[in-house]
């Protein structure tokens, strides 16, 4: 095919040599003539393992070429890769200057360009960029409308420095954000033979995966480096400590805990983070992020109590107040944090939880409930029915196949429902329902 690509860093430089390897005729355009220079005499603008060797071979093949001018690009391509930097304005925002200017460039060219065009954003946009801000500056730079005359579409890049030409190999997915199918068909013809899954998505989507895969990277490595200095300060070994932990591939390094629902609860995770810091405070250790994990989940319950509150509705029933579906354990459940908050609301509350009698709690079970919701005996009720047909709002905190056919059954068409646990095929179900993400 015959592609063009829009900055020539990392990302762009990388790209035009592994598609000319490919067999593609490439153009690259970039406002930096000395990398224009570099590329015209073989030579890699970027210090990555094998560019050297694969850029000579490219240039030579005489498939790859350079131009400073948009237009060319454009006019002589079917497909621009956009590969600009984005990086921090001083305010912590994306400085989306490059990308500004450049769209202005590429809406212009297609202005003077006749037949179809796919522009791909490659480089890393803040969600709603694509959409909001680059195909308005497109459309009427170009006086042609995206989706007919042309069409743009999101391709987050995973290619890392140092292992680039690996990466580009060998990426973890392919995922494509686009509204329509000409565009994915493109790029499907372009890297669907990559070792990889690939995966269509709206382009918003494709914009925030990009996002949650660095932060989730960052997260990591300082999830590791906050455990490397608590051991250090304890005297254990850190890399013995994390090679344990990465081998439990069930709740570890897994899919486990990763879906978005309600808050963490229960006998164990709040009181071994609050020991954490507390032990870490002991040794002059900081750990702001694991100490910031219970100030998030406390947001998390608040979230929750504010979209019930916002909702107006006073009569308000619970299906779930234990800590989790399957369980008893009432203790630093988030239910019985958001029962005890709506109840200070002076809200009528009904609960109903298969797995609570309170007649038969013990011990410190017992004595949580006692000190957070005393009164909660004259809220429970034995059906989830009566819950169902008490309140004009439902919580749902139950995760299970009986209570998402109870609310298929029960549930009317006026009833508001707040949804903790992404239940299944809601769509299908009556009543207004409402998530804590959506
Ligand atoms: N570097 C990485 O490992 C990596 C990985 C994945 C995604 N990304 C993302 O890809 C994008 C590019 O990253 P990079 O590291 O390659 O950036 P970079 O800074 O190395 O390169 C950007 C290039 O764009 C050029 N440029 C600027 N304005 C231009 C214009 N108007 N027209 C043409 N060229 C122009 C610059 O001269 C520069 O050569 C960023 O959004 C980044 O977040 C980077």
């Amino acid at each position: 095919m015959k592609l063009s690509i829009l900055g020539l860093g990392y990302v762009g430089a990388v790209s035009l040599a592994c598609l000319g390897r490919d067999g593609h005729e490439v153009v690259g355009v970039d406002i930096d003539p000395a990398k224009l220079d570099l590329i015209r005499a073989g030579k890699t603008p970027v210090v990555e393992e094998g560019m050297v060797e694969l850029m000579e071979q490219v240039v030579a093949s005489g498939r790859v070429r350079v131009t400073p001018d948009v237009a060319v690009a454009i006019v002589d391509t079917e497909v621009s890769f956009i590969c600009v930097g984005t990086p921090s304005a001083p305010n912590g925002s994306q400085d989306q200057a490059a990308l500004l200017q450049v769209a202005r460039e590429l809406g212009r060219a297609l202005r003077r360009k006749h037949g179809p065009h796919v522009l791909v954003f490659r480089s890393t946009l803040v969600p709603g960029t694509v959409e909001d801000v680059l195909r308005p500056i497109l459309e009427r730079e170009s006086g042609k409308q995206e989706g007919v005359d042309f069409h743009v579409c999101f391709q987050p890049e995973f290619l890392r420095e140092g292992s680039s030409i690996r990466d580009y190999n060998q990426p973890p997915f392919t995922v494509v954000g686009a509204s329509h199918d000409a565009p994915v068909e493109v790029l499907r013809r372009l890297f669907g033979h990559l070792p990889c899954e690939f995966h269509r998505t709206s382009i918003r989507a494709a914009e925030m995966v990009k996002y949650c895969c660095n932060n989730f990277h960052a997260l990591k490595i300082t999830f590791a480096n906050e455990v490397g200095r608590l051991c250090e300060g304890l005297g254990v070994d850190p890399f013995e400590v994390m090679e344990l932990v990465c081998q439990d591939r069930q709740l570890n390094i897994s899919r486990a805990y990763l879906k978005p629902g309600f808050a963490f609860g229960g006998s164990c995770l709040p009181k071994d983070l609050r020991a954490t810091v507390y032990l870490a405070k002991m040794r002059d250790v900081e750990l702001p992020m694991l100490g910031g994990v219970l100030a998030s989940n406390q947001r998390h319950v608040e979230h929750a109590i504010s979209k019930v509150l916002a909702s107006g509705k006073r009569k308000i029933g619970m299906i779930g107040l234990s800590f989790k579906t399957g369980t008893d354990d009432l203790r630093e459940s988030p239910l019985v944090a958001l029962a005890e908050h709506l109840i200070g609301k002076g809200l009528a509350l009904s609960i109903y939880d298969p797995e609570v009698h309170l007649s038969r709690l013990l011990g410190a079970n017992r004595r949580f409930i006692e000190q957070h919701v005393p009164h909660i005996g004259q809220l429970m009720r034995a059906e989830p029915s009566q819950v169902i047909a008490e309140s004009e709002l439902l919580v749902v905190g139950l995760s299970d196949a009986r209570t998402f056919e109870l609310l298929r059954q029960h549930v009317r068409p006026d009833q508001t429902v707040i949804d903790l646990v992404n239940i299944p095929q809601r769509e299908t179900l009556r009543g207004h329902y409402v998530g804590l993400c959506w």
